[in-house]
């Protein structure tokens, strides 16, 4: 009923979003609102703007912002980012744009030099920000408003976006229950007690692909790697993983660490279900696995560098095997429980 307001994606805020795997997926346009969705309503260019600007446009971006308030305002936040140093070439804005008429979605395309498949847009509000972005054909992302305490027109709108959020969700939610949930991730990231948790409250059925194998082969992983080989063993997941997209249904699935190294597996995932990488730091990993003797490929001496450069080195496939990431470093399970509903 309401589907011409549903965003395609949600996050948590504008410096959550994946930039990097979007880019690897062949995104180079990000159109911007600035108010409640970079820096609170009215706001100069913070630290943390400028930050996430350097870092788009270092990575290839072009980037526009899209205000529907008028060119002082607009030319303040603009002029933020210059004074905090940021290359503003590929930087461009409109003012007073009337979101959600069309007309300046696609002016900020030809801006950029972008068109409507490689351009995604993010802003705050769904009768405005989203609503033109899906009239124009442009992917959206809706980030929740900085600041919550907002003038009273707003408080209105909000009231209505929080209906078509409640349908949207349902929806997805219908969408969902059929499929299933993949927990990618480095050892150590937490899979399967997230998994767990998730699965309790969704009423799911937990799976741990490690555990499937070990049961099958009757031996532990270190066994299997020890007599067999690690090739070996990767061959044992890909066949797990078939199996899985077969069979399963209203699972969470929680996959071992380098699962997602090989392509055929990275696709099998993505046709299981909604994948999701929980993303931790070297130092966290090291951390929970300090004492772990079943993990083979940490066994070594220095357990450190084979964390750092193994995790360098995956953290790219990670990201473009998965529909959408959560950090888990210092978060407690139900606070990353509640990161994925707001992503699937
Ligand atoms: C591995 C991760 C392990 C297990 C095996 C190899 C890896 O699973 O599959 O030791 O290559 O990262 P967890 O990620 O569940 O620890």
């Amino acid at each position: 009923m309401f589907k011409m307001f549903y965003p395609a994606g949600i996050a948590g805020s504008s410096y959550d979003i994946d930039y990097e795997d979007l880019f690897e997926k062949g995104y180079r346009g990000l159109i911007y609102d600035i108010d409640n969705t970079l820096v609170e309503h009215g706001a100069d260019c913070n630290e943390a703007a400028a930050k996430l600007f350097l870092r788009l446009t270092k990575l290839g971006y072009k980037i526009c912002l899209l205000s529907n308030n008028k060119e002082p305002r607009v030319r303040r936040f603009y002029d933020g980012l210059i004074e905090a140093g940021v290359d503003v070439t590929n930087i461009n804005y409109i003012y007073d744009a009337k979101k959600p008429s069309r007309k300046n979605y696609r002016r900020a395309m030809k801006l950029m030099s972008t068109d409507r498949k490689n351009t995604i847009f993010i802003g705050d509000q769904l009768f405005t920000d989203v609503y033109g972005a899906n009239r124009t054909g442009i992917r959206s992302f809706l980030v929740r408003p900085i600041n919550k305490r907002e003038e009273i027109q707003i408080v209105l709108k909000r009231y209505l976006e929080r209906v078509v959020l409640h349908f949207y969700k349902q929806d997805r939610w219908k969408k969902l229950k059929q499929s299933n949930v993949v927990l990618i991730g480095f050892m150590g990231s937490g899979k399967s007690t997230v998994g767990k948790a998730l699965a309790k409250k969704w009423g799911f059925t937990y799976v741990d692909t490690d555990a499937l194998i070990e049961e099958m082969e009757g031996m532990t992983i270190n066994e299997i790697f020890a007599t067999k080989g690690e090739e070996y063993f990767r061959d044992l997941e890909t066949e797990t993983v078939k199996k899985i997209k077969n069979k399963y249904k209203r699972h969470v699935i929680s996959v071992g660490g380098g699962t997602p190294l090989r392509a055929e597996n990275r696709k099998l995932l993505k046709k299981t279900g909604v994948v999701i990488y929980l993303k931790t730091s070297p130092e966290t990993v090291l951390k929970r696995l300090k004492y772990d003797k079943t993990r083979p490929l940490l066994q070594r001496p220095d357990k450190e560098a084979a964390v750092r450069e193994l995790l360098e080195k995956r953290t790219p496939i990670y990201q473009s095997a998965a529909n959408f990431s959560v950090s888990t470093d210092d978060l407690p399970v139900d606070k990353i429980v509640s990161e994925i509903e707001l992503g699937v």
